[in-house]
Order: structure tokens, then C-alpha cells, then sequence
């Protein structure tokens, strides 16, 4: 398995995290707020609302501009941020975190430049069939752009990726070659597979994959490999080196941070082959009307002002994150996933989407005879934040006969008791709408 959640047991005082979190003493339609909807967006601790209000009630300026004092104190704040997230991450250098505006600019931003260096007609970009639309949506536009072609991994009844294994060997390093070096003709690469794109962690289904593997397998042939961290990163620890990918993406509002702000991690060599994705300020060394000379990276990747509250709010996040243990917040929430699971299998006609090996604390459910927007309607009645619908991933929901699903996503903050009264809403309202 990749990036395993070391075994402990949950060691924090769930009251005092709850206590961190304003949000929660928030009422909805008269009820105390029950947030299960953490894989759309975290709730954010008092201290990363601070450090932004910080920024801005005292050292607001822009970046990388001035002589001016506050224009050098927004400027180590921002780039201290970076160092956080890089050690983090654990990327070799500063320069190798891209700040954009979430895990879609990321990907957008690596699709549109690798197609433009990589992909010629009749290459091959390889996705998940578990996809988040924006890891699909901008490998089409690539693939279209460059006359190359878009394959999908299929996805098991449980949620995993439909790979081929050799019964009675670890998946790696024998993924796809076995003990004896041979390739398997059910590989899912091809000669002409140039870019492998996947999620690390489906936000549908909570399913880790094992993208550890699958890149020492696409690195083997050549392949850039680019990973969908959205929804690993606010759960596992993750090493970008160890994992050994070459880009990866990921959010800073799933994991405690600010909206409009995210990641791009790239090493560097590949960074530097790449062409920049947006013109502009910041972006440049020089500018002529003949022509144009990029910056160093980062710069070469942050064309205009940066989002520099919303860095500074995401080093915070990373700081809390550390500070309150990562392997203590899987543990509580992997405890919550088994208690839903356990608790949900109890009602009558419902099945759950996403039974995989290795999850993370999120929970997709259908119910038989009750439409999910009808349930999610009812359970926000009682003050119960879930999402319902497709999450994004249309082709999944396909893949399971489905229009959409009703999500539970857990964050250490929630409760067994809150889980609890999820199940007996659930059971009223199916009750409800089933008559
Ligand atoms: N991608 C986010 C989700 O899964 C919005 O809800």
C-alpha cells in the first residue's frame, strides 16, 4: 500500500479540536452543526483564520515588488509558507511548490504544458476510470489539442483500479512484470502511453491507490507521471520523493487552508522543460515586444500577484496539521469510516459505493427507493452537512449504473456520537421517503 497510516490509536481530545474550529458552534436550521461534508471543502481552525487576518490587518503588500518594509515582511511570509509546504511534502526544493489557485489550476496548468512539449498524434494519456472531472476534462482538451488519445484503467466492483495482479506477489515492484521481468499484455500502458494522470485518493469513493507502484512502473518506461493529491494530502502523509512522481496536486481548502489557493509540486528537471502556462507579471526576467525571457521557478509558474493570504493561510493549515498529529487525525477518522460502514450496512437497501482495501474516512451510499438529493434535503434539516450527487465523477457514477450518491466525509474533529445521529436521521428519512 502506499503512504500507510501508521497504526495508533486516536490520542487527541476530540473536544479540544472541536474547540479550534468556530464553525462548529454554528447552528443549522436550529440543530448544532454535524460537518460531514470534508471532502468538498475543511473547516478552518481559529489559527489559520488569524494568520490571515493577520496578514492582512498588518503587513498587507504585495510580493517580490518593493523596497518598502511590508512589501519584504509579505514577501518572508509567503515564502516561508513555501519552505513549510516543501518540507511537508518533502520536495527537494522551494522551487519546486507552484503556488495556483487550487488543485484544478494545477492540473490544467500540467496538462496544457506537458501536452504542449509531450504529446504528438496517436501518444497516449493514461487516467483512472475514478477521476475527479479535473483530471479528465483538461487531459481531453490536451489530448485534443495534440491529436492524442485518452485511456482509462477501469474500476472493480469494490472501487479499486482494475489491475492486472499476479496472485501471491506484492504489487510491487511486480506489478505488472512478475518475477520474471516478462510484460503482461494487460498492462495498461502502452508504447504510447507518454503521461499516466491519477488520483492518489477517489473523492467519490475514498479509495487509496496504489500510485506508488504505478509510478515505479511508468517511470520504468518513461512516463511522466502526474497525481490528483486533493483528497490524500488533508489524510496521509505524503512524500513527493518517495512517491517519486513528477508532478503533484493538491488544494489548500481540503486541508484546513483558505480557498483559492493550491499546489503544484514538479521536479525540477521537468519544471524546467516546461513552458510557462500563463503570461504576465512576476512570470518574466525580460520583456521586449520581440521577445519575451521567463523568470526562475517558482516565478516562472506565478504569473500576477499571488494569492499571498491565502499561502500564508496554507502554511498555518500544514503547521496545525503537524502540530496535531497527522497519523492521530487518520486514526480517528479511519475509526469513524468503520463505525458508518458498520452502522449504514444496517439499513435496508443500502449499498455502499467504494468498499476498497485502503480508504479514507469518506462514505458514498446509495439507498434503494430514495433519490440522494431527497436525503441530503431531509438530513440538512437536521442540521447534517453531506453532499449528494455525482462529486465530479460522472464516468464512476456510470460505471455504477448510478446518477449519484450520498457522501459522508469525515474530519477529526467529528464524533461517533455525530455518526450516530447521521444513521438514525438516515433511517427516519428513508423512512420518510420510502412511504
Ligand atoms: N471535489 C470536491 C468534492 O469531492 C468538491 O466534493
Amino acid at each position: 500500500m502506499s503512504n500507510p497510516i501508521p497504526a495508533v490509536k486516536p490520542v487527541f481530545n476530540t473536544g479540544e479540536i472541536r474547540a479550534q474550529f468556530p464553525i462548529l458552534r454554528e447552528q443549522v436550521h436550529g440543530r448544532p452543526l454535524i460537518y460531514f461534508d470534508n471532502a468538498a471543502t475543511g473547516q478552518k481552525p481559529q489559527r489559520v483564520i488569524e494568520a490571515v487576518d493577520r496578514y492582512y490587518a498588518t503587513i498587507n503588500a504585495n510580493v517580490h515588488r518593493g523596497v518598502h518594509t511590508l512589501s519584504n515582511l509579505a514577501t518572508e511570509a509567503q515564502e516561508a509558507a513555501r519552505e513549510t509546504v516543501r518540507a511537508h511534502i518533502n520536495a527537494k526544493y522551494p522551487h519546486e511548490v507552484i503556488f495556483t489557485a487550487g488543485t484544478t489550476a494545477s492540473l490544467n496548468l500540467a496538462a496544457a504544458c506537458l501536452g504542449q512539449v509531450l504529446l504528438k498524434p496517436g501518444d497516449e494519456v493514461l487516467i483512472s476510470g475514478m477521476e475527479h472531472h479535473a483530471n479528465i476534462v483538461p487531459w481531453q482538451l490536451a489530448c485534443d489539442r495534440h491529436g492524442a488519445t485518452l485511456k482509462v484503467i477501469p474500476i472493480t466492483e469494490e472501487g479499486e483500479l482494475d489491475l492486472p495482479v499476479i496472485p501471491g506477489l506484492p504489487r510491487n515492484p511486480g506489478l505488472f512484470t512478475g518475477q520474471s521481468g516478462q510484460a503482461r499484455n494487460d498492462s495498461p500502458f502502452t508504447d504510447r502511453t507518454k503521461i499516466l494522470a491519477i488520483t492518489h485518493v477517489s473523492n467519490t469513493l475514498g479509495t487509496i491507490n496504489p500510485v506508488k507502484e504505478l509510478i515505479a512502473e511508468a517511470k520504468q518506461r518513461g512516463i511522466i507521471t502526474v497525481v490528483d493529491g486533493a483528497q490524500a494530502v488533508p489524510h496521509l502523509p505524503v512524500d513527493v520523493q518517495d512517491l517519486g512522481c513528477d508532478l503533484y496536486a493538491f488544494s489548500g481548502h481540503k486541508m484546513y487552508g483558505p480557498t483559492g489557493i493550491g499546489v503544484l509540486y514538479g521536479r525540477e528537471e521537468l519544471l524546467e522543460c516546461m513552458p510557462p502556462w500563463q503570461g504576465g507579471g512576476e512570470m518574466i526576467d525580460r520583456v521586449t515586444f520581440e521577445k519575451t525571457t521567463y523568470a526562475k521557478l517558482p516565478f516562472k509558474f506565478e504569473a500576477g500577484t499571488p494569492h499571498i493570504a491565502g499561502i500564508i493561510g496554507l502554511g498555518e493549515a500544514v503547521r496545525w496539521m503537524n502540530d496535531t498529529g497527522m497519523a492521530a487525525m487518520a486514526a480517528q477518522e479511519l475509526a469513524l469510516l468503520e463505525h458508518a460502514t458498520k452502522e449504514l450496512l444496517q439499513i435496508d437497501g443500502l449499498r455502499i459505493i467504494g468498499t476498497a482495501k485502503e480508504k479514507v474516512g469518506v462514505i458514498s451510499f446509495v439507498v434503494e427507493g430514495v433519490h440522494h438529493y431527497d436525503l441530503g434535503t431531509l438530513l440538512d434539516q437536521q442540521g447534517i452537512a453531506v453532499r449528494t450527487g455525482h462529486h465530479c465523477t460522472q464516468p464512476l457514477m456510470d460505471r455504477f449504473g448510478i446518477s449519484g450518491t450520498t457522501r459522508a466525509s469525515f474530519a477529526p474533529f467529528n464524533t461517533i456520537d455525530e455518526v450516530d445521529m447521521m444513521i438514525a436521521a438516515t433511517m427516519r428519512a428513508v423512512k420518510m421517503l420510502r412511504r
